[in-house]
């Protein structure tokens, strides 16, 4: 197993390219199953999670390609592999992404048996909403032996409302629209999600031939069509990865250009750390973070899109560490994710979760010492607080990292920070 050693305290200066969203990556390979013939899809990542996605529609029967560039070829074929239509627990325990192949196998081979996610450590993860969508559309859904099996002969537009007890739901309306692109007649979902993320899919969907309007809105409208065809996408820049990268240059008060990036993505976050004080730039599309000023505490609520995004609120955490005042994060969608708390305590943070908010006492000063990831952006949180600690910071189970973030500590690396990976 990895760590990720960080010697604390370097100013981060220079450029950093933002990589294809992985939350948009996923949701799009899962959609190939419902396409007849080759997709060429751009700047996908090269990540853990896209592995275990591409492990799973293999098995399913397509054919994947990544080419040097991080653009990977998806084939499906019609009528081919129709009597494959299971995602194991081996695969899908390694993610819960992996419930996005849900709806296009529904829909496309009749029938789908997807192992239950379950929950995971950022707190309960239910998939009712998912079933409750393709029920709706006229599938058969029992879930038994903790898989979710689903079975229709061709699913028929309805209309429907994806809100639950924390919003609605990110891969819910992903499943829900795909299922709904080829099924008989038009689909009307209420209280949709509106991730940019989400948008890619639809509109990664309508260039392969699907009628869905609405994009961006609450309300989706999918005029069911009967085939779809391979395309040629390019996949969103990584709303959170770029995200993580400006704290990263704001916590070390550092000046680095980010290219690649959508701001309009961002709004939000932006918004806040112009408001704790640092120093943001649009330009086209980079984003340039200067930090020279004295930094402000603030209070942050996670919200869906375009609220604060859940997964920057552990980045927020680190940096807001570091800031002298009262600062309160309320987590509005997953009201347990406070796992990296604990371990920011242990590099000599104030922090005290109540219930679902944290209330973070900063001081200038954080010290390394050895932490553990608990999931993806926990450890994005715990590799940033590093490099602004006294001394030495060991970051251990790094195996979440590699799920979502290409490659951090080289980045990282290369805009000055004294990082290194190595083995236990
Ligand atoms: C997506 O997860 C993202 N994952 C998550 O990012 C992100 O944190 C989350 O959306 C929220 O933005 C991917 O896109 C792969 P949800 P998802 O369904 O879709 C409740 C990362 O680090 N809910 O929108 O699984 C749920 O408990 C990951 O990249 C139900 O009640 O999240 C939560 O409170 C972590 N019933 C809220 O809805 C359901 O059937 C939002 O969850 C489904 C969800």
């Amino acid at each position: 197993m990895d760590k990720i050693v960080i010697e604390g305290g370097r100013r981060l200066e220079g450029t950093v390219r933002i990589n294809g969203a992985k939350n948009a990556a996923l949701p799009i390979m899962a959609a190939c199953l419902l396409l007849n013939g080759p997709s060429r899809i751009k700047r996908i990542p090269n990540i853990d999670d896209i592995h275990t996605l591409s492990k799973i529609l293999e098995n399913l029967g397509g054919k994947i390609n990544r080419h040097d560039d991080g653009m990977l070829e998806i084939t499906f074929t019609d009528g081919e592999n129709q009597d494959r239509f299971v995602a194991p627990y081996e695969l899908v325990s390694k993610m819960r992404a992996s419930i996005c192949v849900l709806g296009p196998l529904l829909t496309k081979r009749q029938k789908a048996k997807v192992s239950y996610p379950g929950g995971c450590v950022i707190g309960q993860r239910p998939v009712d909403l998912h079933i409750k969508g393709i029920r709706a559309l006229g599938a058969q859904v029992e879930t038994t032996e903790g898989y979710i099996t689903a079975s229709a002969d061709r699913l028929k537009g309805t209309e429907l409302s994806l809100k639950g007890e924390h919003g609605t739901t990110v891969l819910g309306t992903c499943n829900v629209m795909s299922a709904a692109v080829l099924a008989d007649g038009t689909t009307v979902i209420e209280d949709a999600a509106r991730e940019p993320e989400v948008q890619d899919l639809a509109h990664f969907l309508n260039k392969a031939g699907a009628k869905i309007s609405g994009i961006g809105g609450n309300t989706l409208t999918i005029e069911g069509v009967k085939e779809l065809h391979g395309v040629d996408y390019e996949i969103i820049p990584d709303r959170i990865e770029a995200g993580t990268f400006i704290i990263a240059g704001a916590i070390t008060k550092g000046n680095i250009t980010l290219e690649n990036v959508r701001a309009e993505h961002l709004t939000s976050v932006i918004d806040k750390l112009r408001e704790i004080g640092v120093e943001i730039s649009i330009i086209g599309n980079s984003i340039i973070v200067k930090s020279s000023n004295i930094y402000h505490p603030v209070d942050i609520a996670t919200m869906p899109y375009p609220g604060m995004p859940t997964d920057m609120q552990a980045q927020f955490m680190a940096l807001l560490c570091t800031v002298e005042g009262k600062s309160i994060i309320t987590e509005m969608i997953f009201p347990d994710r406070f796992m990296h708390a604990a371990e920011l305590r242990r590099m000599g943070a104030d922090i005290r979760v109540e219930g679902s908010c944290a209330v973070i006492k900063g001081s200038p000063f954080l010290s390394g010492t050895n932490v553990q990831v608990s999931d993806l952006r926990a450890g994005a949180g715990l590799v940033l607080a590093g490099l602004v600690a006294r001394g030495t910071t060991n970051v251990h189970r790094i195996y979440h990292l590699d799920r979502g973030y290409e490659r951090l500590e080289e980045r990282l690396s290369k805009l000055g920070a004294v990082i290194k990976r190595m083995n236990e």
